[in-house]
């Protein structure tokens, strides 16, 4: 008698996990900018993070992420899970005028879709920034966030970022006033002067 085939072990099947820069100017190919914007409306309908707090037509989103390509100062960044669009962040630098701040720049916006969420997509997207930011020479990313974004705020705190206020009317979703919170993290130059060096005792002001 032969013994009855046993079934294949099952593998757990990699998934491939992908941050890019768009170019400034350029356009998206039409399918990244769908899936986009799909990705976003997911994310809002489970509660959003960044802005909108209603689904918004595709025409809406589109019209922004054109517009998001074309602002000199803002960068976006894409997020893709077995290649296809499932989040995205924007790195925002300070315009020219802001000669005291150009040492840092703002993550902000950044999602992953509901179904994308849990294999460490989002932890690569905000490094990707972060490495973006230090090519451009920044020294301190800044962002905020909904108090009540508990994952987020795992997320940000798990990648070194230090909160350094709480704003109690940041934001009104849903008829509730939210507390926001504020986070900064300096940023190491690989192979150049350290942070601490460019910018020295920090925190100085009137005694
Ligand atoms: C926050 C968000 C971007 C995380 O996306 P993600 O791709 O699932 O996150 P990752 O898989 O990269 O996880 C990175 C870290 O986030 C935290 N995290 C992720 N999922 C979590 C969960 N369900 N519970 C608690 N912490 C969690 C953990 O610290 C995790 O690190 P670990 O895996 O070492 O524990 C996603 O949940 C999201 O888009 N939320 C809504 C929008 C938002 O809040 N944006 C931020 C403010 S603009």
């Amino acid at each position: 008698m032969t013994a009855p085939p046993s079934a294949p072990p099952s593998v757990p099947l990699a998934r491939a996990l992908s941050v890019e820069r768009c170019e400034g100017g350029a356009s998206l190919p039409p399918t990244d900018l769908a899936q986009l914007c799909e990705a976003t409306n997911a994310a809002i309908l489970d509660g959003g993070g960044f802005g909108w707090v209603a689904p918004q037509s595709r025409a809406t989103l589109e019209r922004h992420f054109r517009g998001v390509l074309l602002v000199p100062d803002r960068e976006l960044f894409l997020a893709r899970l077995d290649g296809e669009v499932v989040g995205a962040a924007q790195l925002v630098r300070p315009p020219r005028n802001n000669e005291a701040q150009a040492f840092a720049a703002a993550l902000t916006h950044a999602f992953i879709a509901p179904y994308a969420r849990g294999f460490g997509l989002a932890r690569l997207l905000v490094r990707r920034a972060e490495e973006r930011a230090a090519a451009q020479g920044i020294r301190v990313l800044n962002l905020d966030v909904r108090a009540t974004q508990a994952t987020a705020i795992a997320l940000f705190e798990g990648l070194g970022y230090v909160r350094w206020g709480t704003h109690p009317a940041y934001a009104r979703v849903g008829g509730q006033t939210v507390a926001g919170l504020f986070y900064y993290r300096l940023i190491e130059h690989p192979g150049g002067r350290s942070t601490g060096d460019a910018l020295g005792a920090l925190g100085g002001g009137p005694a």
